[in-house]
């Protein structure tokens, strides 16, 4: 088995310490377990649907494929030892390879401390010396803890798309954030 790759420890608000880092193939269950908690919460993610270990195992082993390809930047933060947050940089194909598309999750026990921010940060730092040049996102038009960090960052609202997700309530529009790096 490889060395896990440490990217750092964060030292969340309340204390604790998260560890930073690049995802392997022995993370199948534990971001089984991280997805399927934020699909329980109906969190305004794109996926909805429950996932099985079987499913994560392919995730994973085509993350870590991609990331040794140059097609994916992606953290996983560590408490204890359990995957609070995923966020990942996805790259572009052909005339859009120097573009990313940004995703990320925190648990709900470990949101407003800081992480979500921190692990933004590191991926537009990672991104930025592996020669992207443009991060975009799309976020549901509701999100506001979201909103308010892409806009802290330095993402700018530059598209919207109606009705773009089903949730219970409906549908909710998202907007659409870049960043020029
Ligand atoms: C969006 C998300 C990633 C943020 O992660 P996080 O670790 O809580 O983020 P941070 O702790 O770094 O920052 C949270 C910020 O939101 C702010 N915030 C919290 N609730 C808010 C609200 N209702 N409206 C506006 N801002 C809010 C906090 O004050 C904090 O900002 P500050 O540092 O300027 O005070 C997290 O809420 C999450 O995973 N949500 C569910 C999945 C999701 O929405 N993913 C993004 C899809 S586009």
């Amino acid at each position: 088995m490889q060395p896990k790759q440490v990217i750092e420890v964060y030292k969340a608000k309340d204390g604790r310490d998260v560890i930073i880092r690049v995802p392997d193939l022995g993370d199948a269950e534990g971001l089984m377990n991280y997805i399927n908690e934020l699909v329980d919460e109906d969190a305004p993610i794109l996926t909805n649907e429950r996932q099985t270990y079987a499913s994560e195992i392919r995730y994973v082993a085509d993350e870590v494929q991609k990331i040794l390809e140059g097609r994916l930047i992606a953290l996983v933060a560590i408490a204890g030892n359990k995957i609070v947050a995923h966020a990942e940089i996805r790259r572009g194909s052909g005339r859009a390879s120097h573009v990313g598309t940004l995703g990320i999750g925190v648990l709900k026990e470990f949101r407003n401390l800081g992480l979500g921010q921190e692990l933004i940060r590191l991926l537009i730092e990672l991104a930025r010396s592996q020669g992207y040049k443009l991060i975009k996102l799309e976020v549901y038009a509701g999100n506001a803890p979201a909103i308010h960090i892409y806009k802290k960052l330095g993402f700018v609202q530059t598209g919207f798309v109606p009705k773009m997700g089903s949730f219970r309530e409906g549908y909710e529009d998202a907007l659409i954030m870049c960043m020029a790096l």
